[in-house]
């Protein structure tokens, strides 16, 4: 159910009587509220089609539905614009059939099966800010998907298959002569060795670093990751052990953050579909041998930049990230019966997702019928403009980007005076729930694909356009709401608004809907964000003016609590969309 919903069907039936295409009926918010609340431009397009003068066709409209109680006014403006104004009843009943349903805003369209793709970590190493960026916004995206009502699965999609797997396993092999894993004939249990993801991270760009330099090593690398691919259980045991252990860490990270996999797959899930996937695209003539290597063409016609052919398997028999990516489509569309893919992953990655789809549509094995969409998002920025470090210049580990966030809340909280007096356990929470509302509220609020300022100052604010502000406000409208109770008073049936501020609040939560409808079309939970704060400050405006507890009008007063009932179920919905926890109590 949504109010637009409602005034498209009133101007549709009116365009259908008057013998035109009822779709032209189609209801806006309107621009220019001096104007309208709302309008309806359907009379231009039908002018086309009908011959006829668009301010003609309008003033048909209106004079088809002027009778009716439900209208305050309708006027003609330009060259053939419908301005429209509810009356007050009308409005009061529509939003009354919106706080009767508990499914409000739940999509109307055909549900969807949809995965979305973040967080994305790698074995032996620390989740960083791009990482942190992915997790948060494919959260959200995940979360608004779930309530419009489509069937939706996340999956971390953990990158634990490439040659950095082979290149740890040597330095290992190097440090522990003593241990099994790399003899060949081996065949009893393997040890457990000693080691911890700061150890891992320690020993990766050393290593790395090695590869980079010495031809030698990076070979011996290449193969090691060749070997574990292809199974050698000495390498496949010490994966397994290398592999958990990043894994236990991000799991605590993504935990710390409140966000939860359904799918806890990696590139590493995929392994024992690529064999069987090259044969199937050999047998159908898709694939060509280029120099020993299977590779898809895949450039078109327009293609402005260069298109070079997407490599499945290099001429060593090795795997790729790319063969990984082609392969987990396959897998997401036939196992898990996946109709929308979206992959939530930095903008530079931009061409490598060009490709992986490109080849995943060339080889039939994502049928058009089937999305793939690469969600793109900029970069988290420091003051200085380039991707957010540590004073250091490392990387910033999430860990520690969460303490400092959940410090600066905490900071804020006592400067705000919030919460001063209550137990160190019930504080401390509050100020976990308030950094990552922050963290995660500075982010969303951006457009995903611009990239921003790291500001936690401005972040952490109880004021202004933050996360911070916007739990403080669902805190204080719950605590209107427990007053009023203690008052023997509750929330009744809604009369009409009789005052701009609380016109204008029914008028805006009645945006719900259609607020959820194109953030998820345009998988851009900044819309969320902005309505949200938009929300509270309309609130704000209504309950300036409007004092519940003075109000003589039982009616009115219920009517009144009403609306901040409803205010509260949307806040709260909206921060849940954005995954921001609300305190009892602040
Ligand atoms: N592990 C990758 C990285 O750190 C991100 C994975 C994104 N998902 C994917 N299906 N490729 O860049």
């Amino acid at each position: 159910m949504s109010l637009l919903n409602d005034l498209s069907h009133i101007f549709g039936e009116a365009f259908e009587q008057a013998g035109l295409d009822r779709t032209l009926g189609t209801v806006v918010v309107s621009q220019r509220p001096d104007l309208g609340q709302f309008q309806c431009n359907g009379a231009l397009p039908a002018a086309k089609t009908a011959g006829r003068l668009p301010r003609e066709i309008a003033q048909d409209i209106v004079n088809r539905v002027q009778a009716d109680d439900r209208f305050a006014f309708l006027s003609l403006a330009g060259p053939g614009f419908i301005n429209i104004r509810l009356t007050d009843g009308f409005l009061a009943r529509e939003m009354q059939v919106v706080a009767d349903d508990p499914r409000y805003g739940v999509s109307e369209v055909r549900p969807l099966r949809v995965l979305v793709d973040y967080g994305g970590p790698n074995v032996a190493k620390e989740m960083h800010a791009g990482h942190l960026r992915a997790t948060i916004i494919g959260d959200s995206l995940k979360r608004i998907s779930r309530y419009l009502g489509h069937d939706t699965l996340g999956d971390v999609h953990f990158g634990d298959w490439g040659t950095q797997m082979g290149m740890l396993i040597i330095e290992i092999a190097h440090r522990h002569p003593e241990l099994p894993f790399f003899d060949p004939d081996y065949e009893g249990e393997y040890p457990m060795i000693d080691i911890t993801l700061d150890d891992l991270e320690t020993m990766y760009p050393l290593v790395s670093a090695r590869c980079a330099e010495n031809l030698e090593e990076a070979e011996r690398a290449r193969i090691a990751t060749f070997e574990l691919q292809q199974g050698r259980a000495g390498y496949r045991a010490l994966w397994q052990q290398l592999h958990d252990t990043s894994m236990a860490a991000h799991r605590r990270d993504f935990a710390s953050l409140g966000v939860e996999f359904d799918l806890w797959d990696g590139e590493s899930t995929v392994h024992n579909r690529i064999g069987p996937m090259i044969q199937r695209l050999i047998r159908s003539g898709v694939v060509t041998d280029s120099e020993g290597a299977v590779v898809i063409t895949i450039d078109q016609p327009g293609d402005k930049t260069d298109m070079p052919p997407f490599l499945v398997a290099k001429s060593d028999g090795g795997y790729l990230y790319s063969t990984t990516d082609l392969a987990t489509v396959e897998q997401r569309v036939d196992d898990l019966s996946r109709r929308l893919l979206l992959y939530v992953v930095d903008a530079r990655q931009s061409f490598h997702f060009e490709q992986v789809f490109r080849a995943a549509r060339r080889s039939g094995i994502a049928p058009e019928s089937v999305g793939l969409e690469h969600i793109k998002f900029g970069t988290m920025n420091g003051p200085d403009g380039k991707p957010f470090q540590t004073r250091k210049g490392g990387v910033l580990k999430l860990r520690d980007l969460i303490s400092m966030v959940t410090e600066a809340a905490d900071n804020r909280l006592s400067e705000a005076d919030i919460a001063q007096e209550y137990p160190d356990a019930e504080r401390a929470e509050i100020a976990r729930k308030v950094g990552l509302a922050a963290l995660k509220f500075g982010d969303l609020s951006n457009h995903r694909a611009s990239n921003y300022l790291f500001d936690l100052d401005r972040f952490a604010s109880f004021e202004g356009k933050t996360g911070p502000y916007l739990q403080y406000s669902a805190v204080r409208i719950k605590s209107i709401l427990r007053n009023a109770e203690e008052a023997g008073l509750s929330p009744g049936p809604l009369v009409p608004p009789s005052v701009e501020t609380e016109r204008n609040l029914l008028l805006y939560l009645a945006r719900l809907p259609e607020v959820l409808e194109r953030t998820f079309e345009l998988r851009a939970p900044n819309h969320v964000a902005e309505y949200a704060y938009d929300l509270a400050t309309q609130f704000n405006r209504f309950y300036e003016e409007c004092h519940i507890l003075r109000e003589t009008d039982p009616a009115r007063q219920a009517s009144w609590l009403k609306l901040v009932a409803l205010t509260l179920g949307e806040l709260d919905l909206l921060l849940d969309l954005l995954g921001i926890e609300v305190p009892e109590r602040m």
